[in-house]
């Protein structure tokens, strides 16, 4: 796991896209796996404004989102779809037949996920997954208690997550408490591994992701398992890591052309 602590959200998002530019631009037909929430959005700024100013294409590029709320039409302002489309999509040269968000009105949740399985293989597989992380230590939705080898599936949110994400939601408007997910087995077989997270709230869980014990109680110590997985903090997120000033140092230590990757 390789641990880059910067000084603040912003930054961090925009080292976090010059690693996914690299990506595109080695293999231009890259398949990326997204996330929603407050997290990617420097990154998904930043990677606008690369698209914008710089020309970064996304043309040939195919996406899997990680997650969709049941019981929510992709047209729900509410919904992942929406998200996505506000926030990245509608901003990028990204054609709507590559982009790939489990479709959270199904009849048949088992079907549709093992599609979904299924359109990630036939893709080629997931060349880089993008990841936050809950205050719970989840990853996706995978809630504490998922299976290690989980496959994408129906997952209940816990209060903890549906009192974090409530914000994203208007006084008496529905908030689902079931979502469709990409399993953990899923998320690790991507090739590479950009995990996401800022601010205090996260410090806990992010100390457990990476310097506990693999276990299915915190699903994000998962990624220990993972030869290329890297963490992008910010200050308040790294501060209880009790190694950070030897993570840090690492960094340091990079020859600038890797730093500036
Ligand atoms: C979102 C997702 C979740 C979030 C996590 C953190 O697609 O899968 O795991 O990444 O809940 O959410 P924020 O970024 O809003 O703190």
């Amino acid at each position: 796991m390789e641990i880059i602590v910067q000084s603040d959200a912003e930054t961090a998002g925009k080292l976090a896209a010059r690693m996914i530019r690299r990506q595109i631009e080695t293999k231009p037909d890259s398949v990326l796996g997204l996330a929603t929430g407050g997290t990617p959005l420097p990154l998904y700024r930043e990677l606008i404004r690369m698209h914008k100013e710089e020309g970064l294409d996304f043309s040939r590029v195919t996406t899997f989102n990680l997650d969709e709320y049941i019981g929510l039409a992709p047209e729900h302002p509410r919904s992942y779809h929406a998200f996505m489309h506000e926030t990245f999509f509608r901003h990028v040269n990204i054609s709507a037949d590559s982009i790939h968000i489990p479709d959270g009105l199904t009849r048949d949740v088992e079907a549709l996920c093992a599609d979904y399985e299924s359109r990630i293989l036939a893709a080629g597989g997931i060349d880089l997954q993008v990841l936050g992380i809950g205050t719970d230590g989840h990853i996706g939705f995978n809630e504490p208690g998922s299976s290690l080898a989980s496959r994408t599936r129906i997952k209940t949110l816990t209060p903890q997550t549906l009192s974090d994400n409530a914000r994203f939601f208007e006084e008496g408007e529905i908030q689902p408490h079931h979502v469709i997910t990409m399993g953990i087995g899923t998320i690790l077989d991507s090739r590479r591994i950009l995990l996401l997270a800022f601010g205090a709230n996260k410090a806990e869980a992010v100390a457990a992701a990476a310097e506990g014990p693999i276990t299915a109680s915190v699903p994000a110590s998962a990624l220990q398992l993972h030869p290329k997985a890297h963490l992008f903090l910010d200050e308040p997120a790294a501060e209880k890591l009790t190694r950070a000033d030897y993570y840090r140092w690492v960094y340091d230590q990079k020859p600038g052309w890797q730093k500036n990757i």
